[in-house]
Protein backbone atom coordinates (compact mmCIF):
# COMPACT_ATOMS: atom_id res chain seq x y z
CA UNK A 1 0.00 0.00 0.00
CA UNK A 2 1.48 3.51 -0.83
CA UNK A 3 -0.61 5.49 1.61
CA UNK A 4 0.52 5.51 4.93
CA UNK A 5 -0.07 7.65 8.06
CA UNK A 6 2.18 7.00 10.14
CA UNK A 7 5.96 6.30 9.80
CA UNK A 8 5.78 2.89 11.67
CA UNK A 9 3.14 2.10 9.04
CA UNK A 10 5.44 2.90 6.63
CA UNK A 11 8.08 0.40 7.59
CA UNK A 12 5.27 -2.48 7.79
CA UNK A 13 4.00 -1.58 4.26
CA UNK A 14 8.04 -1.35 3.02
CA UNK A 15 8.60 -4.83 4.82
CA UNK A 16 5.51 -6.36 3.01
CA UNK A 17 6.83 -4.92 -0.43
CA UNK A 18 10.73 -5.81 -0.38
CA UNK A 19 12.24 -9.06 -0.74
CA UNK A 20 13.23 -10.17 2.94
CA UNK A 21 17.01 -10.14 1.96
CA UNK A 22 16.83 -6.44 1.18
CA UNK A 23 14.71 -5.85 4.29
CA UNK A 24 17.60 -7.38 6.63
CA UNK A 25 20.29 -5.43 4.41
CA UNK A 26 18.77 -1.98 5.72
CA UNK A 27 17.96 -3.19 9.07
CA UNK A 28 21.51 -4.69 9.41
CA UNK A 29 24.05 -3.00 11.70
CA UNK A 30 27.64 -4.14 12.90
CA UNK A 31 27.80 -7.33 14.11
CA UNK A 32 24.87 -8.19 16.16
CA UNK A 33 22.52 -4.73 15.72
CA UNK A 34 23.70 -3.96 19.88
CA UNK A 35 24.63 -0.74 18.73
CA UNK A 36 21.27 0.56 16.78
CA UNK A 37 19.19 -1.05 19.25
CA UNK A 38 20.72 1.45 22.07
CA UNK A 39 20.47 4.59 19.45
CA UNK A 40 16.31 4.04 19.47
CA UNK A 41 16.52 2.79 23.42
CA UNK A 42 18.47 5.88 24.47
CA UNK A 43 15.94 7.98 23.41
CA UNK A 44 13.29 5.88 24.73
CA UNK A 45 15.19 6.72 28.21
CA UNK A 46 14.33 10.72 27.83
CA UNK A 47 11.72 12.24 29.39
CA UNK A 48 10.70 15.56 27.94
CA UNK A 49 9.21 17.91 31.39
CA UNK A 50 6.00 19.53 30.06
CA UNK A 51 5.25 23.51 30.33
CA UNK A 52 1.99 24.82 30.47
CA UNK A 53 0.53 28.24 29.05
CA UNK A 54 3.73 28.95 27.51
CA UNK A 55 2.59 30.62 24.67
CA UNK A 56 3.57 29.19 21.73
CA UNK A 57 1.49 30.72 19.62
CA UNK A 58 2.31 28.72 16.11
CA UNK A 59 6.13 27.52 16.65
CA UNK A 60 8.58 28.65 15.03
CA UNK A 61 11.35 26.22 13.86
CA UNK A 62 13.44 28.11 11.56
CA UNK A 63 17.02 28.94 11.44
CA UNK A 64 20.17 29.26 9.17
CA UNK A 65 21.98 25.88 7.71
CA UNK A 66 25.30 28.15 7.16
CA UNK A 67 23.58 30.32 4.51
CA UNK A 68 20.94 28.77 3.49
CA UNK A 69 17.53 29.62 5.72
CA UNK A 70 15.56 26.84 6.52
CA UNK A 71 12.39 26.29 7.98
CA UNK A 72 12.43 23.10 9.72
CA UNK A 73 15.70 21.88 11.62
CA UNK A 74 15.37 18.59 9.79
CA UNK A 75 18.06 16.95 6.79
CA UNK A 76 18.19 14.09 5.24
CA UNK A 77 20.84 11.75 6.23
CA UNK A 78 22.96 10.16 3.07
CA UNK A 79 22.37 6.83 2.31
CA UNK A 80 24.30 4.75 -0.70
CA UNK A 81 22.80 2.11 -2.56
CA UNK A 82 18.91 3.74 -3.12
CA UNK A 83 18.50 2.45 -6.45
CA UNK A 84 17.73 -0.73 -5.21
CA UNK A 85 14.94 0.43 -3.56
CA UNK A 86 13.38 2.90 -6.70
CA UNK A 87 14.83 2.65 -10.17
CA UNK A 88 16.22 6.60 -9.92
CA UNK A 89 17.29 6.14 -6.87
CA UNK A 90 18.86 9.20 -4.89
CA UNK A 91 17.19 10.87 -7.42
CA UNK A 92 13.88 10.22 -6.72
CA UNK A 93 14.64 10.87 -3.01
CA UNK A 94 16.14 14.13 -3.59
CA UNK A 95 13.14 15.09 -5.57
CA UNK A 96 11.27 14.06 -2.21
CA UNK A 97 13.06 15.90 0.16
CA UNK A 98 13.12 18.98 -1.93
CA UNK A 99 9.26 19.08 -2.19
CA UNK A 100 9.38 19.09 1.49
CA UNK A 101 12.15 22.04 1.40
CA UNK A 102 14.30 19.58 3.37
CA UNK A 103 18.20 20.18 2.95
CA UNK A 104 19.53 16.36 1.33
CA UNK A 105 22.47 14.91 1.54
CA UNK A 106 23.91 12.43 -0.92
CA UNK A 107 27.88 10.94 -1.76
CA UNK A 108 30.76 9.15 -3.05
CA UNK A 109 28.47 6.05 -1.90
CA UNK A 110 25.32 7.17 -3.99
CA UNK A 111 24.47 4.71 -6.63
CA UNK A 112 23.44 7.96 -8.87
CA UNK A 113 26.26 10.30 -9.64
CA UNK A 114 25.97 14.14 -8.21
CA UNK A 115 25.74 15.47 -11.67
CA UNK A 116 22.90 13.14 -12.41
CA UNK A 117 21.34 14.22 -9.02
CA UNK A 118 21.75 17.77 -9.82
CA UNK A 119 20.47 17.91 -13.72
CA UNK A 120 17.09 16.56 -12.14
CA UNK A 121 16.73 18.42 -9.23
CA UNK A 122 18.32 22.12 -10.50
CA UNK A 123 17.31 23.97 -7.17
CA UNK A 124 17.73 21.48 -4.56
CA UNK A 125 19.78 22.06 -1.37
CA UNK A 126 22.21 19.09 -0.96
CA UNK A 127 25.32 18.60 0.29
CA UNK A 128 27.78 15.83 -0.54
CA UNK A 129 29.36 13.17 1.50
CA UNK A 130 32.56 11.92 0.35
CA UNK A 131 33.99 8.72 2.12
CA UNK A 132 38.03 9.37 2.33
CA UNK A 133 38.22 6.16 -0.60
CA UNK A 134 40.89 7.40 -2.72
CA UNK A 135 44.40 9.52 -2.81
CA UNK A 136 44.40 13.66 -2.56
CA UNK A 137 43.77 14.50 -5.41
CA UNK A 138 40.80 12.25 -5.74
CA UNK A 139 39.21 13.43 -2.37
CA UNK A 140 40.20 17.15 -3.87
CA UNK A 141 38.38 16.68 -6.76
CA UNK A 142 35.14 15.49 -5.25
CA UNK A 143 35.27 18.78 -3.46
CA UNK A 144 35.31 20.53 -6.89
CA UNK A 145 32.61 18.86 -8.57
CA UNK A 146 30.62 19.10 -5.32
CA UNK A 147 31.04 23.21 -5.46
CA UNK A 148 30.12 22.88 -9.21
CA UNK A 149 26.86 21.86 -8.48
CA UNK A 150 26.54 24.32 -5.53
CA UNK A 151 26.19 22.05 -2.78
CA UNK A 152 25.56 24.14 0.78
CA UNK A 153 28.86 21.95 2.76
CA UNK A 154 31.16 18.73 2.41
CA UNK A 155 30.43 16.07 4.30
CA UNK A 156 33.72 13.92 5.66
CA UNK A 157 32.23 10.19 6.61
CA UNK A 158 35.20 9.11 9.00
CA UNK A 159 33.50 6.10 10.71
CA UNK A 160 33.02 4.10 7.91
CA UNK A 161 36.39 2.94 6.76
CA UNK A 162 35.93 -0.59 6.25
CA UNK A 163 32.79 -2.78 5.35
CA UNK A 164 31.45 -3.92 8.88
CA UNK A 165 30.39 -7.63 10.05
CA UNK A 166 26.67 -7.37 9.78
CA UNK A 167 25.21 -10.40 11.08
CA UNK A 168 21.58 -10.18 9.57
CA UNK A 169 23.45 -9.16 6.28
CA UNK A 170 26.01 -12.39 6.14
CA UNK A 171 23.39 -14.90 7.16
CA UNK A 172 20.79 -13.50 4.42
CA UNK A 173 24.25 -14.19 1.77
CA UNK A 174 23.09 -10.97 0.27
CA UNK A 175 24.88 -8.13 -1.58
CA UNK A 176 23.76 -5.14 -1.97
CA UNK A 177 26.38 -4.21 -4.68
CA UNK A 178 24.51 -6.38 -6.75
CA UNK A 179 20.97 -5.63 -6.73
CA UNK A 180 20.39 -1.66 -9.22
CA UNK A 181 21.85 0.16 -10.99
CA UNK A 182 24.69 3.09 -11.03
CA UNK A 183 25.82 6.04 -12.76
CA UNK A 184 28.52 7.36 -9.76
CA UNK A 185 31.91 5.71 -10.58
CA UNK A 186 33.20 2.95 -7.49
CA UNK A 187 35.67 4.87 -5.02
CA UNK A 188 39.03 4.33 -6.36
CA UNK A 189 40.69 2.64 -3.16
CA UNK A 190 39.13 2.45 0.41
CA UNK A 191 42.33 1.30 1.94
CA UNK A 192 43.93 4.65 1.47
CA UNK A 193 41.40 5.63 4.39
CA UNK A 194 43.38 3.78 6.55
CA UNK A 195 46.13 6.19 6.66
CA UNK A 196 44.44 9.61 6.91
CA UNK A 197 45.06 11.24 10.01
CA UNK A 198 43.65 14.73 11.69
CA UNK A 199 46.04 16.76 9.20
CA UNK A 200 43.53 15.66 5.94
CA UNK A 201 40.92 17.99 7.34
CA UNK A 202 43.71 20.75 8.06
CA UNK A 203 44.35 20.57 4.20
CA UNK A 204 40.98 19.95 3.00
CA UNK A 205 39.56 23.35 4.99
CA UNK A 206 42.13 25.07 3.60
CA UNK A 207 41.06 24.02 0.48
CA UNK A 208 37.77 24.82 -0.42
CA UNK A 209 35.15 27.96 1.03
CA UNK A 210 32.90 25.44 1.24
CA UNK A 211 32.25 24.50 5.02
CA UNK A 212 33.71 21.79 6.29
CA UNK A 213 31.56 18.95 7.88
CA UNK A 214 32.75 16.15 10.29
CA UNK A 215 30.50 12.74 10.15
CA UNK A 216 30.92 9.86 12.81
CA UNK A 217 31.94 12.24 15.48
CA UNK A 218 31.07 10.56 19.10
CA UNK A 219 33.46 11.75 21.82
CA UNK A 220 34.25 15.27 22.89
CA UNK A 221 37.78 14.53 21.81
CA UNK A 222 37.32 14.30 18.37
CA UNK A 223 34.68 17.33 18.61
CA UNK A 224 38.06 19.63 19.78
CA UNK A 225 40.13 18.10 17.12
CA UNK A 226 37.47 18.80 14.84
CA UNK A 227 37.00 22.39 15.67
CA UNK A 228 41.21 22.72 15.81
CA UNK A 229 41.79 21.88 11.99
CA UNK A 230 39.06 23.84 10.59
CA UNK A 231 35.72 22.00 10.39
CA UNK A 232 32.75 24.17 10.90
CA UNK A 233 30.33 21.00 11.83
CA UNK A 234 30.12 18.09 13.36
CA UNK A 235 28.17 15.36 12.57
CA UNK A 236 27.69 13.21 15.85
CA UNK A 237 26.57 9.55 14.33
CA UNK A 238 27.33 5.95 14.66
CA UNK A 239 26.30 5.81 10.91
CA UNK A 240 22.63 4.49 12.50
CA UNK A 241 24.93 1.42 14.46
CA UNK A 242 26.59 -0.18 10.81
CA UNK A 243 29.89 0.16 11.50
CA UNK A 244 31.38 -0.22 15.29
CA UNK A 245 29.14 -2.04 17.89
CA UNK A 246 30.53 0.47 20.10
CA UNK A 247 27.72 0.58 22.23
CA UNK A 248 27.39 4.22 22.59
CA UNK A 249 24.51 5.75 21.62
CA UNK A 250 24.32 9.15 19.68
CA UNK A 251 22.14 10.36 22.72
CA UNK A 252 24.91 9.86 25.03
CA UNK A 253 27.43 11.07 22.46
CA UNK A 254 25.46 14.10 21.93
CA UNK A 255 25.18 15.09 25.83
CA UNK A 256 29.02 14.49 26.61
CA UNK A 257 30.20 16.40 23.83
CA UNK A 258 27.68 19.31 24.51
CA UNK A 259 28.88 19.27 28.14
CA UNK A 260 32.55 20.32 26.64
CA UNK A 261 31.74 22.03 23.64
CA UNK A 262 29.78 25.28 25.24
CA UNK A 263 31.25 27.47 24.28
CA UNK A 264 31.86 27.00 20.65
CA UNK A 265 30.08 28.04 17.96
CA UNK A 266 30.21 24.72 15.65
CA UNK A 267 26.91 23.62 14.19
CA UNK A 268 25.79 20.38 15.83
CA UNK A 269 23.99 17.61 13.42
CA UNK A 270 22.67 14.71 15.15
CA UNK A 271 21.16 11.02 13.85
CA UNK A 272 20.14 7.86 14.55
CA UNK A 273 16.60 6.09 15.76
CA UNK A 274 14.71 9.37 14.49
CA UNK A 275 11.14 7.72 14.18
CA UNK A 276 8.68 10.51 15.18
CA UNK A 277 8.52 14.07 16.26
CA UNK A 278 9.27 13.79 20.11
CA UNK A 279 12.24 11.82 19.54
CA UNK A 280 13.44 15.43 17.73
CA UNK A 281 12.26 17.59 21.06
CA UNK A 282 14.95 15.24 22.90
CA UNK A 283 17.62 15.48 20.49
CA UNK A 284 17.41 19.43 19.72
CA UNK A 285 16.90 19.86 24.02
CA UNK A 286 20.09 17.49 24.41
CA UNK A 287 22.15 20.32 22.03
CA UNK A 288 21.56 19.48 18.28
CA UNK A 289 21.13 22.15 15.84
CA UNK A 290 19.98 19.96 13.38
CA UNK A 291 18.76 15.91 13.41
CA UNK A 292 18.93 13.79 10.42
CA UNK A 293 16.88 11.10 9.15
CA UNK A 294 18.07 7.97 7.70
CA UNK A 295 16.45 4.92 7.06
CA UNK A 296 12.67 5.95 6.97
CA UNK A 297 13.19 7.93 4.27
CA UNK A 298 14.02 4.57 1.98
CA UNK A 299 10.78 3.20 3.55
CA UNK A 300 9.03 6.13 2.27
CA UNK A 301 11.15 5.70 -1.14
CA UNK A 302 10.62 2.19 -1.68
CA UNK A 303 6.56 2.32 -0.70
CA UNK A 304 6.07 5.58 -2.89
CA UNK A 305 8.63 7.17 -4.58
CA UNK A 306 9.24 10.98 -4.13
CA UNK A 307 5.76 11.02 -2.79
CA UNK A 308 7.01 8.76 -0.13
CA UNK A 309 9.99 10.25 0.88
CA UNK A 310 8.09 13.67 1.22
CA UNK A 311 5.51 12.45 3.21
CA UNK A 312 7.88 10.95 5.42
CA UNK A 313 9.17 14.50 6.39
CA UNK A 314 5.51 16.08 6.39
CA UNK A 315 4.58 13.72 9.17
CA UNK A 316 7.91 14.98 11.07
CA UNK A 317 6.89 18.52 10.38
CA UNK A 318 3.09 18.06 11.59
CA UNK A 319 4.36 15.45 14.49
CA UNK A 320 7.03 17.92 15.93
CA UNK A 321 4.69 21.11 15.64
CA UNK A 322 2.08 19.31 17.60
CA UNK A 323 4.85 18.26 20.24
CA UNK A 324 5.69 21.72 20.33
CA UNK A 325 2.28 23.14 20.75
CA UNK A 326 1.37 20.41 23.50
CA UNK A 327 4.63 20.61 25.35
CA UNK A 328 5.43 23.97 25.53
CA UNK A 329 8.28 25.21 23.06
CA UNK A 330 7.76 28.03 21.23
CA UNK A 331 11.11 28.03 19.10
CA UNK A 332 14.31 26.77 18.61
CA UNK A 333 15.69 28.66 21.58
CA UNK A 334 13.22 26.71 23.97
CA UNK A 335 14.79 23.22 23.53
CA UNK A 336 17.17 23.08 26.58
CA UNK A 337 18.47 20.33 28.82
CA UNK A 338 16.51 21.84 31.75
CA UNK A 339 13.30 20.42 29.58
CA UNK A 340 14.54 16.84 30.10
CA UNK A 341 14.40 14.08 32.97
CA UNK A 342 17.83 12.23 32.27
CA UNK A 343 17.74 10.59 35.41
CA UNK A 344 16.83 6.93 33.81
CA UNK A 345 19.66 7.87 31.35
CA UNK A 346 21.83 8.29 32.81
CA UNK A 347 21.60 4.88 35.24
CA UNK A 348 22.40 3.37 31.78
CA UNK A 349 25.69 5.30 31.14
CA UNK A 350 26.61 6.94 34.95
CA UNK A 351 26.93 10.41 33.87
C1 LIG B 1 21.14 1.72 4.25
C2 LIG B 1 22.04 2.76 4.81
C3 LIG B 1 23.08 3.26 4.03
C4 LIG B 1 23.90 4.26 4.54
N1 LIG B 1 24.88 4.80 3.75
C5 LIG B 1 25.60 5.85 4.20
C6 LIG B 1 26.50 6.52 3.34
O1 LIG B 1 26.68 6.17 2.18
N2 LIG B 1 27.18 7.59 3.85
C7 LIG B 1 27.04 7.99 5.15
O2 LIG B 1 27.70 8.94 5.57
N3 LIG B 1 26.17 7.36 5.97
C8 LIG B 1 25.44 6.34 5.53
N4 LIG B 1 24.51 5.75 6.35
C9 LIG B 1 24.29 6.28 7.71
C10 LIG B 1 23.23 7.39 7.70
O3 LIG B 1 23.73 8.55 7.07
C11 LIG B 1 22.79 7.78 9.11
O4 LIG B 1 23.93 8.09 9.87
C12 LIG B 1 21.97 6.70 9.82
O5 LIG B 1 21.17 5.98 8.92
C13 LIG B 1 21.09 7.34 10.87
O6 LIG B 1 20.40 6.40 11.59
P1 LIG B 1 18.86 5.97 11.32
O7 LIG B 1 18.87 5.11 10.10
O8 LIG B 1 18.52 5.23 12.56
O9 LIG B 1 18.03 7.24 11.12
C14 LIG B 1 23.70 4.73 5.87
C15 LIG B 1 22.67 4.21 6.63
C16 LIG B 1 21.83 3.25 6.11
C17 LIG B 1 20.69 2.74 6.96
Amino acid sequence: MKNFATIRQCKVNFKKKINYKTYNWIAAAAEDGFTSEINSEALKQIIIKPQLLSKTGYPDCSSNFFKTKIKFPVLLAPMGHQTQFHRNGEIETCRGAFKSDIISSFGTQSRMSLDDIRKSNKNAKLTWTIFPFGDLKWIKNQIKNAEKNNALAIVLCLDANVRSCRYKDLESFYDARKIGKRTNPISPNPEKSYFYDWSLIKKLSKFTKLPIILKGILTSEDAIRAIENGAKGIWISNHGGRMFNSGLSTSHALFSINKKLKNHRIIKIVDGGIEKGSDIIKYLCLGADFVAIGRPAIYGLAVNGNLGVSRIFEILKKELRTSMINGGFKNLKSFNQNRLILNKFKNIYGI
